[in-house]
This record gives structure tokens, sequence and C-alpha cells, in this order.
């Protein structure tokens, strides 16, 4: 089966968050399962490079105010068509803000345009190869089935995929001409949101199937809590809706092999991890401590995430002895929040500013526990890659958090399965308590590695998700042959 993947980020390429890790690694697992995947991404600088060993296919005179060309190439095991238009992707900044931090003023024009492409490769194919289905992720994608609803062709089936309900791609319905959208779909039912264009919600509306990145996620966001505005449509297409839980790249997070790593282990050899968390001490600045856990978060620092009210619990932490090593960037108020608590607690609480990645490894590998106590979490990623590090997940008990931690209740302690620990409803108190839960157990040296080896242990590749993926592609191509 041939299916084109549209989305705005692919690992190990361009990566601001989560998305990217799973555009980067499911299309691999589809493969073994005898799929062809093709990824259509922008050509943004850091991809331009690939051109170069790229086959040319397909040359527009004008794409929404300039040239655009789609080059395929085969880039780290994954089959890239870029889309070249360097008046929308070529730019200093990152692939979503201007160099002041600021949405780039044109996003719906560049992501518009994102779409277009898609729909018309799902319509022609490109370069002889044609989609059999088409799977659009996120709001950057969201308009791929409505320019194939608008274009009256037969077109392939389109899966719509919520990474994250919380951007959803709303701008001005005066762009509906600039963007070449049908009036006659700008309608509540339609791609309209209060007098917007929805990207998202014109995805969801249109696409033949809607998955979201976790089963508890899936059922959440049919809630006004977690729908954002969109739960009326979501429940009126809830029996087109499924969670598959995101997997990872088994090869890209391995403690095995792990370059980033001062010794590499395994669940036999979980002493050797020892050396790794030495080093973070060390890179952080934080005294060592063989009683309490080194705690890490690797994060955008957002509400969402809930790292404003772990900044509150670090009084906690530190009474326990335990020690905070913070990776992260995002709100400029909490970043200087963080700072400011570094200051005062050198000893017990480090931050470092800014995105990388090879740092991230490194404190999955040192750190005894991840600190992840987000309000809403569609899946997450960094408790998956946790666990597969045996480092042990504490997490809200929300979206994939809590479809992937099983908590140290004493019936998990006694059954030897829990692999982290999990807090509701979602306040300070509980994640403090959360935090004391946590220095309890480390305390108890049987019970912790008992629950690293079971952590490290969990399933957490694609192998059982990219099946569900194919199941439900394979499922849509039937239906529409019938
Ligand atoms: P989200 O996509 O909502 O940000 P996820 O947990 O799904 O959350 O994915 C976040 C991804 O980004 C993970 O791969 C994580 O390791 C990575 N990440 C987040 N912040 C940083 C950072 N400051 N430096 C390096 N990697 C980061
Ligand atoms: C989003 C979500 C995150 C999820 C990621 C990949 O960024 O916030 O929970 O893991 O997408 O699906």
């Amino acid at each position: 089966m041939n299916v084109l993947f549209v989305a705005s980020e692919c690992a190990p390429f361009v990566k601001t968050g989560g998305l990217a890790d799973v555009i980067g690694s499911v299309p691999k697992a589809l493969e073994q399962l005898d799929n062809t995947v093709k990824i259509l991404i922008p050509a943004y600088p850091a991809l331009k490079d690939w051109i170069k060993h790229g086959d040319l296919l397909l040359e527009l005179e004008d794409l929404f105010g300039g040239p655009a060309r789609v080059y395929s190439v085969r880039a780290k095991g994954l089959n890239l068509l870029l889309l070249e238009a360097a008046h929308l992707f070529d730019r200093k900044g990152t692939i979503y803000l201007d160099e002041e931090g600021y949405d780039w003023e044109d996003n719906a024009i560049r992501f518009g345009a994102l779409s277009l492409i898609g729909a018309k490769i799902g319509l022609d194919g490109i370069g002889g190869w044609k989609p059999d289905v088409i799977n659009a992720h996120d709001w950057q994608a969201g308009l791929v089935p409505v320019y194939l609803r608008q274009s009256g062709r037969k077109a392939p089936p389109v899966v719509m995929t919520i990474h994250n309900i919380a951007f959803q791609g709303l701008f001005d319905g005066a762009l509906r001409g600039p963007l070449g959208l049908s009036s006659g779909l700008f309608t509540p039912d339609g791609f309209e949101y209060w007098g917007h264009i929805g990207y998202l919600k014109g995805g969801i509306a249109m696409a033949d199937k809607i998955t979201t990145v976790s089963p508890t996620y899936a059922e959440e966001l049919l809630t006004p809590e977690f729908g954002m505005g969109l739960e009326g449509l979501l429940r009126s297409r809830q029996s087109d809706l499924t969670g598959i839980l995101n997997g990872i790249d088994l090869d890209i997070w391995n403690p095995e092999t792990d370059k980033a790593l001062t010794k590499t282990f395994t669940a036999k050899t979980l002493k050797r991890k020892a050396a790794n968390r030495t080093r973070v001490e060390e890179k952080f600045g934080l005294a060592s401590n063989p009683d309490a856990p080194l705690f890490c978060v690797i994060s955008r620092l957002t509400t969402q995430k809930g790292l404003d009210l772990l900044l509150k619990s670090i009084p906690t932490l530190i009474k326990r002895g335990a020690r905070l090593a913070v990776l992260g960037t995002g709100d400029k108020k909490l970043e200087d929040d963080y700072r400011a608590m570094a200051d005062r607690f050198p000893e017990s609480v480090s931050v470092e500013i800014g995105y990388d990645e090879e740092l991230s490894h490194m404190l999955q590998g040192g750190s005894d526990a991840i600190l992840i106590p987000s309000r809403f979490e569609p899946c997450g990623l960094t408790q998956l890659y946790g666990l597969r590090y045996g480092t042990i997940p504490v997490v809200a008990r929300t979206g994939g958090l809590a479809d992937t931690v099983i908590d140290a209740n004493s019936a998990a302690l006694t059954a030897s399965c829990a692999t982290g620990i999990q807090f509701s409803p979602i306040t300070i108190e509980t994640l403090e308590k959360a935090i004391n839960r946590t220095c309890d157990l480390f305390k108890e040296p049987k019970h912790w590695r008992v629950m690293m080896r079971r952590a490290m242990e969990q399933e957490v590749g694609w192998d059982h998700s990219a099946k569900l993926y194919k199941q439900l592609f394979s499922s849509l191509i039937e239906e529409r042959a019938d």
C-alpha cells in the first residue's frame, strides 16, 4: 500500500516537538509491514541541502506568490517529498516563528500551500507514484481533505491525525480567496469556525477517519475540558475517531548503544547507569546524593506541561534531598522563574534554557526519574524515552501518560508490574505527594530496581501501533474500492 504523509516537522531534520519524532519513526515501522510511505514536508533551510541529492518531480510556476518544486529524496531511512517554495519556507527564524518569536504572518498561506500540494499529489500522483491513502498530521495539513473535497474528483481516503488540539490553525475568513478555498464549504459543518478558517476543524470535518495519539486522549477530546471547542464536532464523528498510541524509534532511543551516554547499559547492567548520573550532576553542577533521586524535566516550558505547578513544588523536592535538572525552552516567564529558582538553590536545581537533542539523551540516561506534570498530554514521548532508559516517569494521569505508565500502588508493587508514578487530579498538592512517593520508593532499592527493569521491558516501539495504522488504512482503501 502507498501512503502519503503530510506534515510540517520530521525528526531528525526539523523538530519542535513530538510530532517530528512520530513523523520520523512511524514510516519506518510501516515500511517493515510492506508499505511505501512518502512524507511531504516543506524544504526549510535545514532540509535544503538534501535537494541536491533529490529528483525533481513537480514544478509549479506559482504557488501562492512564487514558484515551487517538489523533489523526492531518500534521507536517513525515510522517503521525503521536499516542497521547495523559497518565498514561503526559506527563511531565518524557526519553522513557525519569525526572529522575534512571533508567528509568521503568512503561516496560513505557508501551510495552506503544503496542504494544497498534498491534495494535488493525492489526485494526480507524483513521478508515477500514487498514494492509496493520505495521512494528514495536525492543523498544518488540515486543509488536505478540504482541497480534495472541493476538487470534486475521485481522491484517495484521508486520515486526519490530531497530535494536539490546542493548536487549531485559526485564520481570518478573508483569506479564503487567496487560499483558493470554496465558499460553499465555509459553513459551521465545513471549515468555518466562528467566522474564521479552521484548518484542523476542516480536516476533522472532511477526513474519512480521525485518529489521535492515545486512547485516553481520544476519549478526553469529546469533553469540553479537553476538546477546546471542537468537542461537538468530534462527538458527531465519534464512530470515526480512534486513539492509536505513539511509539518511539528504538534505534535512536536505545540505552545499549546511545553515543550521548558516558556508559551504555541494559536492564541487566543497571549498575552502569550510575556513571551517567554522575555525568549529569557534573554537567549541571548539582550536588550528589545517593539517598535521593535525581529528577529531570525535558520539555517545552508551557502551562500545558504543568511546569508552573512543578516550580511551586520545588521546596518539597529539595526538602527530600532530591535534585532537579531542567532542559527546556518556551514561555519567557517560566524560563525566568526556573532560572531564578536555580540561582536560589544552585546545588539542588539547575536549568538549561534551550533546545539540545544530545543533552536530552544524556538526561534520560543519567536521571533517576523524569517529571511530567502535564495538564493535558495527547500522548507524550518523554515518558516513553524514560521507560526505555529506566528513568522512572512521574506523570499526571491524563492522555497518553495515563495509558503508558503503570502506577506504583501497593497492588502493582506486590505484582512487580509498576513502571512509574501517576497522580491526579493535577494540583500542586498531588504533585508534591507524587514527589514524596518517588523519594520513598527510591529509598527501597529492591522495589526501585524491579520498577526500573519493568519499565525497560515495556513495549514502547511501533510494532503494535503500526499494525493498527495499517489496518485502518487498509479498511479505508477497501471501503473506497467497494
Ligand atoms: P510535545 O510534542 O507536546 O512537546 P512530546 O513529549 O510528545 O511533547 O515530545 C517532545 C519531544 O521534544 C521529545 O522528543 C523531547 O525529548 C523533545 N524536547 C522537548 N524539549 C526539548 C529540549 N529543550 N531539548 C531537547 N529536546 C527537547
Ligand atoms: C503533540 C503532543 C504530544 C504528543 C506529540 C506527538 O505535540 O503535545 O503529547 O506526544 O504531539 O504525537
